[in-house]
Order: C-alpha cells, then sequence, then structure tokens
C-alpha cells in the first residue's frame, strides 16, 4: 500500500504520531474517555463551551448556580429545573452517533478497545455499535430509574412518560419521593461497574484517547492521572485541558521533573475532523463511513 504520508498533504504532525501509533500494531488495549464535546456534531449541546454550552443557557430556570440542575440535594426539593430540561433533552431516536462515535466502535471491532469511558447520557456510543460490555456509563443513563429518596426501583419507561408527557417529577410508589432516572447527578456515586473495572483497565491500558471533555469533572478526570506513565495519551479536544502537555507537578521522589509532554499527543480542533483524517491516513475511512451510516 502507498505510505500514509503519501495519502494527505498537510496532515497535523500530532495526527500523524497518532496514526504511527495505531498501525504500529503496538496498542490492543485502548482506553478512551469521552465527553460532551464528542456529541456536540449530533447537535447536543456541551456543558462548559462558552455561549453555546448548557450552562450557559438555563437563565430561564433561575437555579441558584447552573450545576444545581444536576444536584441531588436540589432536586429533592425542586425538581421541575431538571424535569423540564430532561423533557427536551431525553435521549430518543433525534440524534445519531457522530464519526467520533463510530470511530469507538471501528476500535471495538479491530480488536484495539479496551473500554470506553463516556461521561455521557446520550447514549450514542452503544447507539454506534461500541459493545455493551466495552462501554462504562460513568455518569449513568436515562434506561431505568429510582427513587431519590429511597432508592427503590421504578419503571423506566413510566419515568419517562411522565417526565416527557406529563412534565412532572414522578413519585416514589414506596414513599412518595421524587424519582429521577439513573443519570448520576452531582451528589451520588458513580456506577459500581466503572469503580470496578477503571483500576484495572488504567493499568493495562497501552494508549488512551481523551476527546470532547474538560477534564472539570470528578473522579472521571483522574483516568488521565491513572494510566502508566509510559502509556502515550492522546488528546484530540478544542482546547487543552487536564495535565495535557504539562509537568506533573512538584519535583517527584526521584528528583527529577516527571512531565507528561514525552508521552502526550494533543491535537487542537474539531474531534470529528481530526477523526476523518486519522482513518485517512490509516486507510479506515470506507470502513468508518460504513459503519457511521449503519447507525
Ligand atoms: N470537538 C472537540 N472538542 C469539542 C467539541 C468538538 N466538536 N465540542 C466541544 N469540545 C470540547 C470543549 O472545548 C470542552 O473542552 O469538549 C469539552 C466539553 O467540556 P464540557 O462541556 O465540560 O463537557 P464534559 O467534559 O463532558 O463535562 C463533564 O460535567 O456537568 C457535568 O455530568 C456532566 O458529564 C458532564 C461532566
Amino acid at each position: 500500500p502507498k505510505p500514509i504520508r503519501s495519502i494527505l498533504g498537510n496532515v497535523p504532525q500530532a495526527i500523524k504520531s497518532v496514526a504511527d501509533l495505531l498501525s504500529s500494531n503496538k496498542c490492543k488495549n485502548i482506553v478512551v474517555l469521552t465527553g460532551a464535546g464528542v456529541s456536540c456534531n449530533a447537535r447536543i449541546p456541551d456543558f462548559r463551551t462558552p455561549g453555546t454550552g448548557l450552562y450557559d443557557n438555563l437563565q430561564k430556570y433561575n437555579l441558584p448556580f447552573p450545576e444545581a440542575v444536576f444536584d441531588l440535594g436540589f432536586y429533592r426539593n425542586n425538581p421541575d429545573p431538571f424535569v423540564q430540561l430532561a423533557s427536551e433533552l431525553w435521549p430518543g431516536l433525534r440524534h445519531s452517533p457522530t464519526i467520533t462515535h463510530s470511530f469507538i466502535a471501528l476500535l471495538a471491532k479491530k480488536g484495539m478497545l479496551l473500554r470506553n469511558y463516556t461521561q455521557n447520557i446520550d447514549m450514542l456510543d452503544v447507539l454506534a455499535g461500541v459493545p455493551e460490555d466495552k462501554v462504562i456509563e460513568c455518569h449513568g443513563h436515562f434506561r431505568t430509574s429510582s427513587c431519590t429518596n429511597c432508592s427503590s426501583a421504578f419503571d423506566g419507561e413510566e419515568c419517562k412518560r411522565i417526565i416527557v408527557e406529563e412534565k412532572r417529577a414522578p413519585a416514589c410508589k414506596q414513599c412518595g419521593g421524587f424519582v429521577k432516572p439513573d443519570i448520576v447527578f452531582f451528589g451520588e456515586s458513580l456506577p459500581l461497574k466503572y469503580h470496578r473495572l477503571v483500576k484495572q483497565d488504567t493499568k493495562m491500558a497501552d494508549l488512551l484517547l481523551v476527546m470532547g471533555t474538560s477534564l472539570m469533572v470528578g473522579p472521571v478526570n483522574m483516568i488521565p492521572e491513572m494510566v502508566r506513565s509510559n502509556c502515550p495519551r492522546i488528546l484530540l479536544n478544542r482546547e487543552l485541558v487536564g495535565t495535557f502537555l504539562r509537568r506533573n507537578g512538584p519535583r517527584t521522589r526521584r528528583k527529577s521533573y516527571d512531565t507528561n509532554a514525552h508521552r502526550d499527543i494533543f491535537h487542537s480542533g474539531d474531534c470529528d475532523d481530526s477523526i476523518r483524517t486519522l482513518c485517512a491516513l490509516l486507510g479506515w475511512e470506507t470502513e468508518l463511513d460504513e459503519l457511521n451510516a449503519s447507525t
């Protein structure tokens, strides 16, 4: 086959480096960490991009602070802002997986994906064809629901109907408390599956790919710090975030700075554009397009 460098003229060096890693046959246990930025091209706003992010567009709810809409304590007292928002945002057939979601599914198809840790609640990762056992929905999902007071399970479809059609919070049949979908609110712990797998996955990872996240919210934002020090870390994001390309902080015990520069690759831009350029270099474009068209 033609050397990949001759396919496209001005490919950013960072993307070339990622292509070299993925074609080196050394990346068989890739951990992918995604955030709301990978769903923006599916017309789902992210949270913090100034102007378009969800947190800049909640004025009508008169919240004390934007994140209150996903705060457990706030919901127990006043579920209406979340109910209004959920009735508009409830994942349905209105949104399709992006090229970036399909790329993650393609990595799984090629046997290269260890796990996709997604912070998103839009279920587009699974819809893109990423096998369920390869997806960790770190911040929950809308499929099931439970009481915020006694934790009793509540029928997910009934919860959706009441929120989307009646625009009110369902009442728990056991204690009368407010029910909500099982998305993780601030103040709630992450799914057990996350805690069960994150340590072993980050130890096994031979490549970390972070896309579409500000890395502002823990504990998921610690994943880039948990991979081995010789694990390459790729950031495909509009902006530089987290500890990418930065010194790790004060002198380490080894009396030398432990910087990330030697193992980090950062490319600033739209993740779909970056992924498309990467797949062109790898010769994966047809497979990528076929996968995306099939969802
Ligand atoms: N391509 C690449 N990066 C993008 C794109 C895009 N098309 N669109 C947005 N981004 C980047 C933004 O620059 C930002 O750095 O994606 C990031 C999105 O950050 P946030 O809006 O903070 O979303 P996220 O990181 O997923 O938020 C984490 O915060 O409110 C909680 O539970 C919520 O899961 C969410 C968590």
